[in-house]
């Protein structure tokens, strides 16, 4: 994997938080590569507005989430049953890797109440609930594998009160998402008892839901499985869903020196299939597909295998619809302010 492969050094760690912005017409060259010896640096051509930020995972932030996130995994079986046609696929506790995948998500997104998500290939994952709990926004979960069709489906809510109380890991949601969540069932009593997620059965690249319905879009592990031309199509579909000024963003990006495609019997539910990108073959088969305007934030998580030696994920790559400096101005892409 990229991200074993290309894993950092200790000593070769950078204490301070990153932010370090290469920008357009910079995006690659001898000082970015001085500056993460062991990262390919992604450079994806001179026509492609490319931003690489250095992004150093915060340790204690991280601490934070995960406590906070905590009751979802242990009661993950509830989230589990009510997936459409997820019943019967087996239960497995999402390991550290994933919840940082989640947090490194909500901090590129910038995710807030009123931001529309839509959660691709979710399989059974608990973020698209995270979201719907604790930042309140409208949520949808997306999949191959669900019933085919759209529905609104009732989860149990599952962060507790205790939870929900101002613990340090509250506030540090709060301060993330830079928004209260409203106070047990706030007058209605619906909101103590359920979220209510959209969940879509569908190819990802064929999804039923109208053009420009949401504002952001995230996959976790799951672009590297689109099998044959999926993922260049389903950037199209992911370009036509998304509004103006909104974010596709793809964790961990399967991105390094080299390009391969694996065929394991299982990867993952239903999946056969792994994909490595280079840069030009990411380039080649998505980026160059992609009406313009648009432009790229490629995170380097410099310091990922030092925090867990398990760690994998060393890149993001967020693709947001339109200039950068009007998406900077309404929907904001996070990295300049994400840990203020
Ligand atoms: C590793 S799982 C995703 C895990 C999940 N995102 C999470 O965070 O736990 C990969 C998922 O990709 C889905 N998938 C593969 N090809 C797809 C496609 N063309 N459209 C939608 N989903 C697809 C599979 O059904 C599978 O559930």
């Amino acid at each position: 994997m990229v991200g074993q492969s290309l894993a950092p050094q200790a000593g070769l760690m950078r204490p301070t938080p990153g932010a370090a912005c290469a920008p357009t017409g910079r995006s690659s060259g001898p000082a970015l590569e001085a500056q993460m010896p062991n990262f390919a640096i992604l450079d994806f051509g001179p026509d492609i507005d490319t931003c690489h930020i250095e992004s150093p995972i915060d340790a204690t932030d991280f601490a934070a989430f995960e406590r906070r996130f905590r009751p979802l995994v242990e009661r993950r079986g509830e989230v589990h049953r009510a997936v459409p046609g997820a019943a019967t696929w087996p239960d497995c506790e999402p390991p550290r890797e994933k919840i940082l995948e989640y947090y490194l998500t909500v901090v590129a997104l910038g995710l807030q109440p009123q931001t529309a998500y839509l959660d691709v290939a979710s399989c059974v994952s608990l973020f698209p609930n995270f979201v719907a709990e604790v930042v309140g926004a409208p949520v949808i979960r997306q999949d191959l594998h669900y019933t085919p069709g759209r529905r609104t489906v009732s989860f149990p809510r599952l962060l507790d009160d205790s939870t929900r109380s101002a613990s340090a890991a509250v506030r540090l949601a709060r301060r993330l998402f830079r928004a209260t969540r409203p106070a047990p069932g706030d007058g209605r009593p619906e909101l103590d008892t359920a979220v209510r997620i959209e969940c879509v059965g569908s190819d990802a690249c064929a999804m039923p839901l109208p053009a420009e319905a949401v504002d952001a879009i995230g996959l976790h592990c799951s672009l590297e499985h689109f099998e044959g031309d999926a993922d260049g199509r389903f950037a199209d579909e992911a370009f036509r869903i998304l509004r103006p000024g909104g974010a596709l963003l793809v964790i961990p990006f399967y991105c390094g020196f080299d390009h391969f495609e694996t065929v394991r019997p299982e990867f993952a539910v239903g999946c056969q299939f792994h994909r490595n990108y280079d840069p030009r073959s990411f380039a080649a088969r998505v980026l160059s597909r992609l009406p313009r305007p648009f432009f790229v934030d490629v995170r380097y998580y410099t310091n990922h295998a030092a925090i867990d030696p398990s760690f994998y994920c060393a890149y993001s790559i967020c693709v947001r619809k339109g200039e950068r400096q009007a998406a900077a101005a309404g929907a904001r892409p996070a990295a300049a302010d994400e840990r203020a």
